[in-house]
């Protein structure tokens, strides 16, 4: 896609697709600008004549206008103008992208100073314009053969600015930048949880990391396979993928964009690729969704994905623990009791519950790299969704700044996270008669116990949980990967390298 910044067409400009946004009840008039009279007199007698009201999630269509570079317009509605923020500017530029999608549209001139508004800063509307355009190209085509497949593909996106004094060229073109790098790594996201696990196993997943490790000299990807891990003592990990055929893997991706002596973010992602329950197997309906337990750990590669295409100054260090949770003959039992790489033991009361097993030890392993902070991302807990829907991501931390760091970025992301209290109250649901832990609570606030499950292994250092089971992906006719938490944590990042 290529990308331009204008406030004049030229008459030889590339012919394409003009995007207006209109508020309810709004006058024509304001588009005198990019239309004659007779042509505004047309396009006011279509809406008028039309049930187009100027609402969020309208939008209509005009073929006929007769500006030479637009050869069709589309007005999208963006409700009633004292109601407009951030969120219905996001939903006005979804549905943009969606009907320029619908119509094929190759060339595009976006109208930004009718999508404006005081409140809404433009270096941010324009990076998330660059976001959702980029995006609305995602086609999941991977493993479809007889049906059409959708090749989306933008040519030209052209930001079109009336006033020209109050754009900064340099800031909108960081903006859009760093748009696209986010939507870059939104995209492997969402192609790696849409991947079925047939196809997306730990060894795939190892494959990918180290094709993305090619892309740039920074970037260093080391794959320790089941002898290593067990050398280095990561039973808890091993026994989740005891029952698979498919070899468990610990991924570590080093992105070495500042001084080496800089304390990194590290991040480490649930790699389930997927979740049968194991011995404690899960009822059928709906199992195939667990295709999707690995997007913890695509939401780290996606990440570090965006910040080395925007080579940050910064250092990054993905962890993944991947493993595929099967019922077998040899597959772990429940009360089963494991020795964690940390020395604590671990008794398997539910097998179901495996994804804090396969992150504890990843977790221990982080304190070898002197973290500043770490984050980890994981599809833990149905109870997740029980607590906040399909909206928010929970987060659950043992430091209070990191937690603000993270709520800010998610606030400028519109990612959302909503914090839930790891409280000492809540750890005794832990005992365990016959080892150090178990790996369950009792039946409530299971997002709160399987955080602090976690929070065993993290006493060493700065770190926070994100539980994404809610978020991560869709379900029903619109099924499939979100991308979710990339956008966040690339917000959080791209901040975090600001202050160093
Ligand atoms: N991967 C699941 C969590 C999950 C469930 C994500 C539903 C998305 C939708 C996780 O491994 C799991 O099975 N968790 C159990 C834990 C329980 C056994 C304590 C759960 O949430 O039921
Ligand atoms: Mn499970
Ligand atoms: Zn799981």
């Amino acid at each position: 896609m290529q990308y331009n910044l204008i406030n004049n067409i030229t008459p030889n400009a590339a012919k394409g697709s003009a995007i207006f946004g209109i508020f309810k009840g709004a006058n024509i008039s304001q588009f005198s600008y990019a239309f004659d009279k007779p042509e505004l007199t047309k396009i006011s007698n279509i809406i008028k004549s039309s049930s187009f009201q100027g609402e969020i999630n309208e939008s209509i269509s005009i073929y006929e206008t007769l500006n030479k570079n637009f050869e069709k317009s589309y007005f999208i509605g963006l409700g009633e103008k004292n109601k407009y923020n951030e969120k219905k500017f996001l939903k006005a530029i979804k549905k943009a992208a969606d009907v320029c999608k619908k119509e094929n549209a190759k060339n595009i001139y976006i109208n930004l100073d009718t999508f404006s508004h005081k409140d809404i800063k433009k270096d941010w509307a324009v990076r998330n314009i660059s976001i959702k355009f980029n995006d609305i190209e995602y086609q999941y085509n991977k493993t479809k053969n007889k049906t059409k497949k959708i090749n989306y593909k933008i040519n030209k996106l052209i930001f079109l600015f009336r006033d020209n004094k109050s754009i900064n060229k340099k800031i909108m073109n960081k903006a859009i930048t760093q748009g696209e790098a986010i939507s870059n790594g939104i995209k492997l996201a969402k192609e790696l949880g849409d991947l079925p696990s047939n196809i997306c196993t730990p060894t795939y997943l190892a494959k990918t990391a180290a094709s993305l490790g090619k892309t740039n000299k920074k970037l260093n990807v080391k794959v320790h396979n089941e002898k290593e891990m067990k050398n280095m003592g990561m039973n808890c990990l091993l026994s989740v993928g005891n029952g698979s055929e498919e070899p468990s893997k610990l991924i570590t991706v080093k992105y070495t964009g500042a001084n080496k002596n800089e304390k990194p973010i590290v991040l480490v992602g649930k790699g389930i690729t997927f979740d049968t329950g194991g011995i404690s197997i899960k009822p059928s309906n709906g199992m195939d969704e667990m295709k999707y337990d690995m997007c913890g750990a695509a939401s780290v590669l996606g990440t570090i994905k965006c910040i080395s295409e925007l080579n940050l100054k910064v250092n990054v260090i993905g962890i993944i623990a991947s493993a595929e949770n099967m019922p077998s003959g040899s597959a772990t039992n429940p009360g089963d009791v494991v020795t964690t790489m940390s020395g604590q033991t671990v008794e398997i009361l539910n097998t179901d519950a495996e994804g804090r097993l396969v992150l504890c030890d990843a977790l221990t392993y982080a304190e070898r790299f002197k973290p500043k902070y770490v984050i980890d991302i994981a599809t833990l807990t149905g109870a997740v969704l029980v607590a906040l829907g399909k909206v928010a991501s929970g987060v659950l931390s043992n430091d209070k700044k990191l937690t603000e760091m993270l709520v800010n970025s998610s606030n400028i992301s519109h990612d959302y996270i909503w914090e839930l209290p790891l409280w000492e109250e809540f750890q005794s649901e832990l005992d365990s008669n016959f080892a150090d832990i178990a790996n369950i609570g009792k039946r409530y606030a299971g997002t709160i116990t399987a955080a602090c499950f976690l929070s065993r292994f993290t006493e060493k250092y700065n770190w926070a949980h994100l539980d994404i089971a809610g978020t991560a992906w869709n379900e029903g006719g619109q099924k499939g990967g979100t991308g979710r938490p990339v956008s966040l944590l690339s917000h959080f990042i791209i901040n975090y390298a600001k202050s160093l």
